[in-house]
């Protein structure tokens, strides 16, 4: 069901030091930082050629990965997400699994303005899932 890579998301506690480490060391083309503030965090893309890297900082009092950061505050790898042709069919297939959509369990459209859902880590290895409708 699950189809491409779309990114992985890592949670960082300083978005110009992590830009700087993937411009700088790691030589990847990343993006001018962006605010999302309805998704509560500030953000860059990391351009790989097969995938994308999204770095995180929190933006606001009420950003979802500021409980993250105070867990880890050197940051770390928040989600990955994986793309799906259907989304309303794979919320459908995975609850009948019985897995845990996080939420009201109904899409939001999300930072490439694609409907979006989260799944719950203790269903998945231990890693939050985010699916989002190619
Ligand atoms: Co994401």
């Amino acid at each position: 069901m699950i189809g491409r890579l779309n990114h992985v998301a890592i949670v960082v506690p300083d978005l110009a030091k992590a830009t700087a480490v993937y411009a700088g060391a790691l030589g990847a083309k990343v993006s001018a930082p962006m605010a999302l503030p309805q998704h509560g965090v500030m953000v860059v893309f990391v351009e790989l050629p097969n995938t994308k890297i999204e770095l995180l900082e929190p933006l606001g009092e009420g950003s979802p990965v500021r409980a993250f950061l105070d867990r880890n505050p050197s940051g770390g790898m928040h989600h990955v997400c994986y793309e799906v042709d259907d989304i309303i069919a794979a919320r459908d297939r995975l609850k009948a699994e019985g897995a845990r959509v996080l939420g009201d369990g109904e899409p939001r459209i999300g930072a490439h303005d694609k409907p979006v859902l989260f799944l719950h880590p203790k269903d998945f290895c231990g890693t939050l899932v985010e699916l989002e409708q190619a």
